[in-house]
């Protein structure tokens, strides 16, 4: 089939490259020129592991290409929508301006019968709305609302083999039209079994919404259990692989640590409280404002802990900071609370120094008064607390034993509660996990 993406970002290359790779012949449309000439040299944007070996792979078939024209879109039978939905500036709500900015430039660009797949995360209403638009200009194309569920760091298995694909119509129905053609366009995990299910436009919305969310309270609750713990010497760890040994609540998602960050979790719920509020259905999702609260609270926490680590004064103290992407395998810094944890050291007088194997270049333009080192054996050097706040494999691998020479004062906070903490203590470190004794 032939298939156009709009939006090459995160979700957008990923998806176009996959799409490829199932065998589509796929254009990738995007408004930023930089973005758009790596992608056409087969080099990824940013850090997604094996994206760059599938592109490759797949440009070699010539069955993708990347343009900024969207004329490009005319003569593909699908299109997906994949821009971005950030949270607006000073608001909960999402911003989405970009998505209506890509559906108006593809609009005269579809032919009779095209389908046009959204994968942005939107509020619930967008979809009705962007298919009367869609409606006016091409009464014979359909609107399919088909979220996205793909992790950053497995956007790429995620795509080709992801746990269902959600497909929103507008009758709700198995007969519509656009569905036989999604089929065709999943046929290769369909035929391997991946489930999918026919719903509504606002059901489909409402799957990503309800689905991030409740990651996110999953992820809180356990947070709130460390809180508990700490207060009363007992260890998270342990309790949640108790609590995860019942099928009923599963053990994923249960990692205690410094919180959820990202371009995803976070906005996602706020702009999904922003619109329960919009359609008198708040009180419903009030309890993801205490979700987002706990969340936040893990910050300001490590902030306290890296005080009493230090003596009890920032002051002049030397931190070392090992993370700064919101999570491992990725370079994305957007709302990582590794990095904002290592601005308010910064800010509290602390000289805080920071290193990551990947994410080093993006958090220096976020956050440029911060110190960046990515050697990890110089980042330490000196330093009078360590704080591990996301956890790549190389930290967890850290040998306490070899570090000890490098830093002033062995003593670190272990903010993902990776950490063998006998190990670590065994060799002369003061270790401070999160809800453990
Ligand atoms: C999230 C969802 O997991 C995807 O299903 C969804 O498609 C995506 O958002 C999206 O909306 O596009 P992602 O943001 O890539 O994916 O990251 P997650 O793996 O969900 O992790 C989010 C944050 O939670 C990270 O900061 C991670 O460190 C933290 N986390 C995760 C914990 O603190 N504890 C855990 O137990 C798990």
């Amino acid at each position: 089939m032939r298939i156009s993406v709009i939006g090459c970002g995160y979700l957008g290359a990923v998806h176009a490259a996959c799409m490829a790779k199932l065998g589509h012949e796929v254009v990738g449309i995007d408004v930023d020129e930089r973005k758009i000439a790596a992608l056409a040299a087969a080099k990824a944007p940013f850090y997604e592991p094996s994206l760059e070996d599938l592109l490759v792979e797949v440009q070699k078939t010539g069955r993708l290409t990347f343009t900024t024209d969207m004329s490009a879109a005319a003569g593909s039978s699908v299109h997906f929508i994949c821009v971005g939905t950030p949270q607006k500036k000073g608001e909960n709500g999402a911003d989405l301006a970009f998505v209506d900015a890509a559906f108006a430039a593809l609009l005269p660009h579809l032919s009779e019968d095209d389908v046009v797949v959204g994968k942005s995360t939107v509020p619930v209403g967008t979809a009705a709305r962007l298919a009367q638009l869609m409606n006016e200009r091409q009464p014979s194309a359909h609107l399919v609302w088909n979220p996205e569920f793909l992790r950053e760091g497995h956007a790429v298995a995620d795509t080709l083999q992801p746990d269902r694909f959600v497909y929103g119509v507008s009758n709700g129905s198995e007969d519509h039209p656009a569905v036989a053609v999604l089929d065709d366009v999943y046929s290769q995990p369909l035929a391997t079994g991946t489930p999918r299910l026919v719903t509504d436009h606002p059901t489909a919305e409402l799957v990503k919404a309800a689905a991030n969310s409740f990651l996110a309270t999953k992820i809180s609750f356990i947070n709130a259990m460390a809180e508990v713990c700490e207060a009363t010497g007992a260890d998270v760890t342990q309790l949640a692989d108790a609590i995860g040994m019942d099928d009923r609540i599963g053990r994923k998602f249960l990692h205690a640590g410094i919180g959820f960050g990202g371009g995803c979790l976070p906005k996602d719920i706020r702009a999904f409280m922003a619109r329960a509020g919009e359609l008198g259905a708040d009180q419903a999702l009030t309890f993801l404002r205490e979700v987002d609260a706990i969340n936040m609270r893990r910050r300001t926490r490590v902030v306290e802990l890296a005080r009493e680590l230090c003596g009890g004064s920032l002051l002049g103290k030397r931190i070392t900071v090992l993370g700064a992407a919101f999570k491992p395998e990725s370079d994305d810094v957007r709302d990582s609370p590794a990095l904002s944890i290592a601005a308010q050291l910064q800010l509290q007088g602390s000289v805080v120094t920071v290193t990551d194997p990947k994410a080093l270049s993006n958090a220096a333009r976020r956050f440029p008064e911060l110190h960046y080192q990515e050697d990890t054996d110089k980042a330490v050097q000196k330093a009078d607390a360590l704080l591990l706040l996301t956890e790549w494999q190389e930290y967890r691998d850290l040998d306490p034993y070899a570090l000890t020479s490098l830093v002033t004062s062995p003593s670190i906070l272990d903010g993902r509660n990776v950490l063998d903490a006998a190990k670590w203590r065994a060799a002369g470190w003061t270790y401070r996990g999160f809800g453990r004794p």
